[in-house]
């Protein structure tokens, strides 16, 4: 008895395996229904010696709700699957030698993409890029790149506060405004020398055609013993060049910085009006940044020896030299954040 149950099932089964809509259901009639073959052998079971019944009736039930299972995932799948081949030579209107259609694919950001550039440009000349917290304490920000207490970038005008109690030794906490935050963190790992590049989001309270308050910068800390201002010239010329071209111009200014001395401002001349003078710029440069020697204070801040070693630093908006790049033509930066597919589409 046993044994024809097995069979029965066996049989069932690789009926089912070939079965289309139509066949579904005579193979039910004729495996489950009234006079189906499992049916009627499940009427036999009284028959069989008091011992044997409890034990054959159990294989008897598992066949039965193993066929039902079956059935019902055959009668699913087949109302899912779309018309076979066989059927669509069937239905002339499905011509199956016709491409398929695209899966769209979407591309990176072009502020991704242009991290992605400037990463590379830095690394050939080994910078290591790292990344340090956007919310920020205040010391990391302000207090250990030698910023007064009441200077007005600690304000509220400038940057964004955190609402969290404020750390006796770090201050409050903030968004951070800059990435030169990255800088005594990066010192206060105590590996010498530094070539460090930390791009990451900062934030500010500006909003205008070349600022947005969510924006990205990279910087660049360089500290050894012997590292001086031709050293901090050649890194930028090497990085103007090869992101911009060499026909770009750029130049430093003197100026002030409270975490470097001496300090400068990088400019750039204007992609846009190819120093001209348009809109954007001033008298066709364009101001990315600053950059200078570190001021020993923030060596100290970091327990570096400013009469050993020395250092520099730049920093400036990721979003402000893509904004350059020859044949961009990008005149507010707002629009980089305004998810206008139609605009970003187009990289
Ligand atoms: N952190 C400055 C800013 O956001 C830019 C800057 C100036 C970075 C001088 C530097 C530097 O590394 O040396 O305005």
């Amino acid at each position: 008895m046993e044994e024809q149950l097995i069979q029965i099932k066996n049989d069932a089964m690789s009926l089912l395996l070939e079965a289309d809509k139509e066949d579904i259901e005579q193979i039910y009639i004729d495996f489950l229904g009234k006079k189906g073959r499992l049916t009627l052998a499940m009427k036999d079971l009284p028959t069989l010696p008091i011992e044997k019944r409890t034990e054959v009736g159990k294989l008897a039930n598992e066949i039965k709700n193993i066929l039902e299972e079956q059935i019902d995932d055959k009668r699913a799948s087949l109302k899912k699957t779309p018309a076979s081949h066989t059927s669509s030579s069937a239905n002339p209107h499905i011509d199956v030698t016709l491409p398929g259609n695209k899966p769209s694919v979407g591309s990176l950001h072009l502020v991704t993409q242009a991290i992605d550039e400037i990463t590379t440009i830095f690394q050939t000349i080994g910078f290591t890029k790292v990344r340090y917290p956007e919310v920020e304490y205040d010391w990391y920000a302000f207090g250990a790149l030698n910023f007064p207490e009441d200077h007005p970038a600690r304000d509220d005008w400038e940057t964004f506060f955190v609402d969290l109690p404020i750390d006796p030794k770090m201050g409050p906490v903030v968004l951070t405004p800059h990435t030169s935050s990255g800088q005594v963190r990066e010192m206060l790992k105590g590996e010498l020398p530094i070539k460090m590049l930390n791009i990451a989001k900062c934030y500010r309270r500006q909003s205008d055609v070349s600022h947005t308050s969510m924006f990205h910068q990279f910087e660049g800390l360089v500290v050894g013993k012997g590292v001086n201002i031709s050293h901090l010239k050649g890194v930028l010329d090497f990085f103007f060049n090869s992101y911009l071209g060499e026909q770009r111009k750029w130049r430093i200014r003197p100026y002030h910085f409270q975490f470097t001395e001496p300090s400068f401002e990088v400019d750039v001349s204007c992609g846009i009006c190819n120093g001209t003078g348009c809109k954007l710029c001033k008298e066709g440069w364009l101001e990315l940044g600053g950059a200078g020697m570190v001021h020993p204070n923030v060596l100290r801040a970091g327990k570096i020896d400013p009469e050993e070693y020395t250092g520099f630093a730049f920093g400036w908006g990721v979003e402000r030299v893509l904004m350059m790049k020859e044949g961009l033509q990008l005149d507010d930066l707002r629009i980089l954040y305004s998810n206008n597919l139609d605009f970003l589409k187009q990289f």
